[in-house]
């Protein structure tokens, strides 16, 4: 932390969750699987999806709404929003423009980050660094993602792992010791083909064969992006702790990309976390993508969990593969 630049303080939140649920049971109905097969190899209970005419700027837009009322700011005054999703409602415009439009804030630059299950996180250390120049004074950031329309609800490897929504934040520059300290990023491109979406871009646009062979929905090497999890959110997590100093004893609420419980156990394991600061979403909602931390986030801080000076360590990994950490003083 530099003492005479202003920090970026998450001076709001929000998340918008849809209403429909879709069950461990109901899941059963669709493919060949078991709801103990799901809650014990994944700690999912339960996913929300989108009503067909919603997408992710709505969620987004939605997540973002209550962010503004929260910090008691105008949408006219932000000067930037940044969106991370891979669910984009378009290949462009980008979700941010629209967001923008929907939130009437004029003012705002705009852009999307495509960095997967970290993306809440890159976009928090993009908007950081805006707020840290004083380029900028207000930054909208927002996580959304509408996964049920990419995943292959025949897959039954993947189709039990995700839903959708969103989360968003406000953030602003303080001066103080306060707000994101610090913030870690990594990619790895090698992994290209542990965890992607083959078709719809330029490399292979929509035709009927594209479509014939189910290209349009994810795919995934499960076990190997399991094995990579847990070694890139232990090494995160210890890299950007030991940039600043500090112990995982330290960490007043470790918040991890919300996967799979066995995951997020092992890495908390293996930092020597207690499970009592580790916050875990992924029984109500599946893993919702760079969402996931977002409403994570949302939640600790409506619920009144979130103390001031409290240390948080946010933490996570996705395709690319991609990883990224990240520390906020509240
Ligand atoms: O945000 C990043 C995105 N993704 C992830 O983080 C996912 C990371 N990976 C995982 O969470 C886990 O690897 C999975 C949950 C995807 C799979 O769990 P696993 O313990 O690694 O299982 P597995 O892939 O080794 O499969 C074990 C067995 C296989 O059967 P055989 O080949 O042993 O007969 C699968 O076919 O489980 C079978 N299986 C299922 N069985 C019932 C896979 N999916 C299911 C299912 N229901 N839904």
């Amino acid at each position: 932390m530099h003492p005479q630049l202003p920090n970026a303080v998450i001076c709001a939140t929000g998340s918008y969750l849809p209403q429909k649920v879709l069950t461990n049971k109901d899941l059963e109905k669709m493919v060949d699987t078991t709801s103990e097969w799901i809650e014990t190899r994944t700690g999912i209970l339960e996913r929300r999806l989108a009503d067909d005419d919603m997408a992710s700027a709505e969620m987004g837009y939605r997540a973002s709404l209550k962010a503004i009322k929260g910090a008691g700011v105008k949408a006219e005054d932000i000067d930037l929003i940044i969106v991370a999703t891979v669910t984009p409602d378009y290949q462009f415009p980008s979700t941010s423009c629209l967001i923008q439009e929907k939130l009437g804030a004029k003012r705002a630059a705009c852009f999307d980050i495509g960095a997967a299950c970290p993306g809440f996180i890159y976009a928090l250390t993009c908007g950081a660094q805006f707020l840290k120049t004083q380029e900028y004074k207000l930054v909208l950031v927002v996580a959304t993602d509408t996964l049920s329309r990419i995943t292959d609800w025949q897959d039954r490897n993947t189709c039990v792992l995700f839903g959708d929504g969103a989360g968003a934040c406000i953030l602003k520059a303080e001066q103080g010791d306060h707000g994101i300290i610090s913030c870690l990023l990594g990619a790895d491109g090698s992994g290209e083909d542990l965890l992607k979406l083959p078709a719809g871009g330029s490399r292979l646009p929509a035709k009927e064969t594209t479509i014939k062979e189910r290209l349009h929905y994810l795919k995934m090497n499960g076990n190997e992006v399991f094995k990579f999890a847990v070694r890139i959110m232990e090494k995160a997590a210890r890299d950007i702790l030991k940039k600043n100093g500090m112990e995982s004893k330290d960490v007043d609420w470790f918040i991890p990309h919300q996967a799979n419980i066995r995951i997020i156990e092992s890495v908390a394991k293996r930092l020597n976390v207690p499970l009592e600061k580790v916050v875990v979403n992924v029984q109500k909602y599946g893993n919702v993508s760079g969402a996931s931390t977002a409403i994570a986030v949302d939640e600790m801080n409506r619920s009144g969990k979130f103390k001031k000076g409290n240390l948080i360590l946010l933490d996570a990994f996705g395709s690319g593969l991609t990883w990224a950490s990240c520390l906020i003083r509240w």
